[in-house]
């Protein structure tokens, strides 16, 4: 039952509604160690790796729950800075725990944070930063973090990195002094942490720029009770090439299209038409377009490497040639050889890839290298000819809540096999 069935070319038709980011919801979570309080996430999808974190914070004396879409989480109780390896390493944001639990215990131990195997997932930045604001580091198969105090610092960080980022923002808002975070990431989901910090009574600043101030505050306060995260704007990219590898047209509910710019700029009037509201995309396909030309993937607000693997697999049914360059994970290509099991004709020169649209696809045997790279192969077997068969639904499920049901109401083949 780890599998899906996708018999391709069945039109997609309809409405699918679009929940709370997985990439949001990860650090807002984490972000909750600094609260003495509960808070209620609203309009929240069912994602393993936001269970895996939950339950990382439950293992530490916190507690969290569901009523619907709602999760609450309180860390109120929380007592025991250390994050069990076994559930560290299945998550890559088991880091973004650094430096909220340094902030609030003044010392962590963790072991190595796991995560996609698209290739190296070094922690050095995060690591190097925290050590700026006072934290010292033993740094071996564990993790060991502590700190007389965490003293504001000036930041530079060398790449733009999401995750050291949102880290630095945790572990500096309740530290003595300012902190200067430039050559920040400018992500939606870190300026969703920081808005959401500030109406707790934080004082960051600069959010969604290449340089966050931010003032240390003694304690943060109850001052709201919900909050209602972004959208999953990875989630709404995959849904747009879904319909268009089909020749469909769906409307996509919740999508905050000023966080797709980069996949509405590609893909506009070439292969489809868009409409765009406040809270939707209404997108129709126009037959199968020429190639994507050049694409290269970089920090936001650039085109997103989450949605690398899922143009990939799209560029594939163009008439014509799309060349990628994957500029955060040099080696975010793992997909490639699945898609060639599919009769793709795909070129692989370095951090590059060469992608022929002229040859048609077909179903196969299939098996997800990572979270996106299953959403690619998906993809690809709505448009490919025949039914393809993808292995490792649980890779899937990690940052896709019922994808596969979402797909059927659209009139999508897709079912557990
Ligand atoms: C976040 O990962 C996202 N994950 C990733 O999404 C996303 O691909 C990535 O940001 C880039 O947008 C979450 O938010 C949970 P980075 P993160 O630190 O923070 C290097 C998905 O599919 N680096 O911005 O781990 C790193 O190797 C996931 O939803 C260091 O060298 O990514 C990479 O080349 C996959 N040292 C670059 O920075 C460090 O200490 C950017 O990585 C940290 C990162």
């Amino acid at each position: 039952m780890n599998k899906l069935i996708v018999k391709g070319k069945n039109k997609l038709y309809g409405k699918v509604e679009v929940k709370s980011a997985k990439n949001a919801l990860l650090p807002l979570i984490a972000s909750c160690v600094l609260l003495d309080f509960e808070v209620g996430f609203l309009n929240v999808p069912r994602l393993k790796d936001v269970d895996v974190l939950l339950e990382i914070i439950k293992s530490m004396g916190g507690k969290y729950r569901y009523d619907d879409d709602v999760l609450y989480v309180d860390c109120s109780t929380l007592y025991n800075p250390e994050i069990p390896c076994e559930e560290a390493r299945k998550i890559r944001a088991s880091i973004f725990l650094l430096g909220s639990l340094i902030s609030r215990f003044h010392k962590v131990s963790t072991v190595r944070p796991g995560g996609c195997n698209f290739g190296e997932r070094p922690i050095d930045m995060h690591l190097d930063t925290l050590k700026k604001l006072g934290v010292e580091v033993s740094n071996g198969e564990y993790l060991y973090l502590r700190t007389d105090k965490l003293k504001g610092s000036k930041i530079f960080l060398p790449f733009s990195s999401v995750g050291v980022t949102e880290n630095l923002i945790m572990a500096s808002c309740l530290a003595e002094g300012e902190t200067i975070i430039l050559n920040s990431a400018k992500e939606p989901e870190v300026v969703c942490l920081a808005n959401f910090l500030n109406r707790l009574g934080a004082r960051i600043y600069g959010a969604g720029t290449s340089q966050i101030r931010v003032e240390g505050v003694k304690k943060l306060q109850p001052k709201i009770k919900y909050f209602k995260p972004i959208t999953d704007r990875i989630e709404v990219g995959t849904f747009m090439l879904c319909s268009l590898v089909t020749g469909g047209e769906i409307e996509i509910d919740g999508a905050d299209f000023i966080h797709n710019t980069e996949l509405i700029k590609k893909i506009h009037n070439n292969t489809c038409k868009i409409m765009l509201s406040s809270d939707k995309i209404y997108i129709k396909s126009s037959g199968a377009g020429s190639g994507l030309g050049f694409i290269k993937t970089a920090p936001y607000p650039a085109f997103p490497t989450d949605l690398q693997s899922q143009i990939l697999a799209y560029s594939c049914f163009l008439r014509g040639t799309t060349v990628i360059e994957e500029g955060v994970f040099k080696t975010r290509f793992k997909v490639v050889d699945e898609l060639k099991k599919m009769n793709a004709d795909i070129e692989r020169v370095g951090s590059r890839v060469l992608v022929n649209g002229k040859t048609e696809l077909y179903g196969a045997e299939v098996t997800a290298p990572d979270l996106r790279g299953g959403a690619s192969l998906i993809i690809a077997g709505l448009g490919a000819d025949g039914v393809t068969t993808v292995s490792g639904l649980d890779v899937i499920k990690r940052g896709y809540d019922r994808i596969d049901e979402k797909l059927r109401i659209l009139g999508g083949s897709v079912n557990e096999g």
